[in-house]
Order: C-alpha cells, then structure tokens, then sequence
C-alpha cells in the first residue's frame, strides 16, 4: 500500500479525493500497489467531510501526517509561501515525498526545496504547479531530454487569456470582461498576479529553469501585464494581421544566455498559441531535434489540476515500489547569463497620438532615425479633429534605442500622448 498525507480540501484537494476516489482502480494498477488516502488536514475540517472522507482520517494537525511512518506521500495543497513552506521541508527530513501545486514557492523556494529534497533522497514533484492539467514538466524533463530547447512560450494565465479573448470577440472593454472573469470564478478576488503577469512569471520561471538547466527565479523575470490593453489596440492588431496575447517567453541564445519575460505581445494570427481563447493554456516549445510542439488544455480548475497531482502520485509510487526515489531530482546544473529586457531586439508596436499637421510625420521619423530605430509600417487615423492616431510597427530594434527616442518623443509639442507601446512575438510565422 502507499499511503498519502493530504494537505488542503480546496479546489485542487477536493479533485485529487474525487479523482482517486472515481480511478481508484485503474490508478492502482497503473502504479502496481494500492494507494491509499491515510489522513486529510485543512484549517476548515467541514470541506473535507463534504467530500466525504471519514472522520477517522481528517485532522487540523499537520503533525499527524508528519510523525505518521507509514505515510510515504505528502501532498501540499494549501498554497502560500509560509506554513507551506516548514510543512514540505519537515516532511521531506522525514524521509516523505512532496507532491505540490505550489507555483507561488517553486517560484521563489525552489532551490531551498531541492538541496532538501536531493539531501534526503526523497521526491519533490511539482506538475500542476504550471499550466494545471497540461502536462509540460515531465515533458521537459524526461521526453525532450535528449533536446537542446531554444524557446518556451506559453499562454500560461487563464483569467488574462480570457479577457483578451472577450475583448477581440466581443469588443467589450478590459473592466467589463475582467468582472465577468471574477463572476465566473477565473480571476481571483483580487486578480492583481494574473492582471499584471506575476501568475505568468512564476509560472515561465520554473519552465525557463528547467528548459535551461538553470535557476530562474521570479525576479530574473520581467514582468508587464494587460491593463494597458485598450479595444483600439485589439481593432489595430486585427487590422495587421495579429492578435494580442500574454506571452510568457523564455529563449537561450546560441551562446547560453536566456532571457524570460512575460508581456502582452502582437503574436501573428497564422502561429499556433493565437489560436488559444478563453481560458486555456498552451505551452509552445521549440527543440534543436523534435522542432516545434505544443501542449494545450485547461491550466486550472478542480480536476484538470487534480490530473496532474495524481500523475505525480502515480510515478512516485511506482518509484517507492522499484526503490529508485530521487531518479529525475533537480536539473539546474548550470549558471547561466541572464538578459536585461533592455538587451533584447524585438519589433514593437507604437500606438501615439500627434498633432494633426505638415512635418509632423516627418519629425517623428526623424527622432527615431536618429536613434537607430527603422519603421516598418506607418498608419494614420484621423478622427476629424486636431489630432490624429499614428500606429507604428518598427523593424527589430535594440528595446534601449527605442526606450531612447520614446523619451524624446515625449517631450516634443507636437505628440499628444503615446498611447501604448507593445512588443511583436513569433514572427517567424509571418
Ligand atoms: P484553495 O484556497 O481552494 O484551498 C486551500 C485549502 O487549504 C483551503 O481549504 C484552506 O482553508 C486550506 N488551508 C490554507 N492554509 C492552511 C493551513 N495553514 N493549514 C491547513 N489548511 C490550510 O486553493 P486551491 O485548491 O485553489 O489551490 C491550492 C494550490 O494549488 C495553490 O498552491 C494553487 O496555486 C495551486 N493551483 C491551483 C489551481 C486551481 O485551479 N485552483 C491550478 C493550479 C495550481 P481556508 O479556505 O480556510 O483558507
Ligand atoms: N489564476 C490562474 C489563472 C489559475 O488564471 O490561470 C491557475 O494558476
């Protein structure tokens, strides 16, 4: 028998008891042996009893999992940085495999959690920690291992996805979709980490760290969020031929470095994550053998979420069955060089409003020629009045050049206002 300690009769919790309750049978043949839910501890014991687990098993004591010698798996399902984080480490000096959904602490602790883990050969998996019930943290690490990855590129954060989707179908403004995401339960109740891309940035830097074999945490990510979207930059993107997405990109470089960001972007309507609405995720991953793949499905929610808790339950118990604990432990063996965004070429959008009169284009172009910035493609749009809307799309450029003459821009009369500057991702699908 391997027994599980779980931890939280949330979301998530409440899927792994109904999904090993529903599967119990098939799971168990997958994994060879029985598995057995021990003992349940959540602050609120009447979730847990909802679910109908019996009484015996329930606590509000995570010490009756951790002093339990039988139990083998600890799953954590509580979220948060602290007590999350004692709970796992005590556990794990205690000889338990972790299973989590902890993006929050992979993000910020993984390197903490790992010594611990590799100290006492034990476990520590984390699938449903990014993209819920899509499966890429064992596809990176096992299947594509024989790959060098080049890029990961993921719609990672469903509630952001789903706002920019209403909007582009439905030309309904970024404060009326993000209350109906509240409403149906997508957005948090306060949605600030999925608004302004920090959900997204945990998420790209546990996949950078893994693609890459080396440690990206949260803050080596640089992070921009939706909130400066307007309708007008959803009709303009339309109008180019793209559709406006959260990106969460992570790429190395022929000579090792990475860089890892998570910004709205102009992503063509012909490449694969374009096609990504609503609420789901995908994962776009490009390796020197296998070229391009892409994972796509739910990236939360109860049993979606659940699927990839139990796929790790699964696999550590065929390990604790086999005596092979510890086989895929951490892969961040290297130390590589982390890019500044200010370091990066991109083509950009630039969305400003001008001064409706002769020489103006001509004075703009100028600020940007002198700062090695070259145009692509200059669209007006009058609206009758004074002044005129000016969309710009730039060749690539060095993001510190265009940086440069955005400040000069700024300061001259004849601009109004620059209403949004955004990058373009994906081109070579163009
Ligand atoms: P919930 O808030 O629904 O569930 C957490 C449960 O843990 C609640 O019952 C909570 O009780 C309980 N709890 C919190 N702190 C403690 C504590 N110190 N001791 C005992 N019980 C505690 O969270 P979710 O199920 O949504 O999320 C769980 C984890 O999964 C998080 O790390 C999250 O980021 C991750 N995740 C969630 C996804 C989803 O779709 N929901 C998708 C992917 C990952 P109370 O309600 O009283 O606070
Ligand atoms: N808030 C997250 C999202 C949920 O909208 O994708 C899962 O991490």
């Amino acid at each position: 028998m391997i027994n599980v300690g779980l931890l939280g009769c949330g979301t998530v919790g409440s899927g792994v008891v109904e999904l090993l309750d529903k599967n119990l049978g098939i799971i168990s043949r997958r994994t060879g042996d029985v598995i057995e839910l021990k003992r349940v501890v959540d602050q609120d014991l009447d979730k847990c009893r909802a679910l109908g687990i019996k009484e015996s098993k329930l606590s509000r004591n995570f010490d009756d999992i951790l002093y339990d010698d039988e139990i083998d798996i600890v799953v954590e399902l509580i979220g948060g940085i602290e007590p999350a984080l004692t709970f796992i480490m005590k556990a794990m000096e205690h000889g338990k495999h972790v299973v989590t959904a902890n993006k929050d602490l992979i993000a910020e602790k993984g390197k903490e959690l790992f010594d611990m883990a590799q100290t006492h050969k034990v476990d520590f998996y984390f699938e449903a920690s990014v993209a819920g019930g899509i499966p890429i943290i064992y596809p990176l690490k096992q299947s594509l291992a024989g790959n060098q990855i080049q890029e990961v590129i993921g719609i990672l954060n469903g509630t952001t996805n789903y706002i920019l989707s209403k909007m582009s179908e439905e030309g309904r403004a970024f404060a009326d979709v993000l209350r109906e995401a509240q409403e149906l339960g997508y957005a948090e109740a306060d949605p600030t980490a999925d608004i302004e891309g920090l959900d997204a940035g945990r998420k790209i830097a546990i996949l950078a760290s893994i693609a890459f074999n080396s440690r990206v945490t949260v803050d080596d990510v640089y992070v921009e969020g939706i909130s400066k979207i307007t309708l007008n930059d959803i009709k303009f993107a339309r109008e180019l031929g793209y559709v406006i997405k959260l990106l969460a990109v992570a790429k190395q470089g022929e000579d090792g470095s990475i860089q890892a960001r998570v910004h709205p972007a102009f992503l063509p309507r012909k490449h694969p994550l374009a096609a990504v609405n609503d609420v789901y995720n995908a994962v776009f991953v490009r390796g020197d053998a296998v070229g391009e793949i892409m994972h796509y499905g739910q990236g939360a929610g109860k049993l979606p979420t659940a699927s990839s808790v139990l796929g790790d339950i699964i696999d550590i118990g065929r390990n604790i069955l086999y005596k092979a604990n510890g086989r895929i432990s951490c892969t961040c063996y290297e130390d590589k060089k982390i890019l500044d965004v200010s370091q990066l070429r991109a083509q950009f959008y630039i969305r400003m409003t001008v001064k409706d009169q002769p020489g103006v284009l001509a004075g703009i172009a100028g600020v940007f020629g002198s700062n090695n910035v070259s145009l692509a493609t200059v669209l007006q749009t009058t609206y009758g009045g004074e002044m005129a809307e000016l969309i710009l799309i730039t060749h690539q450029v060095e993001e510190r050049d265009l940086n440069d003459s955005l400040v000069v821009l700024r300061g001259m009369p004849l601009v109004g206002n620059i209403d949004n500057v955004i990058r373009l991702e994906g081109m070579d699908k163009i």
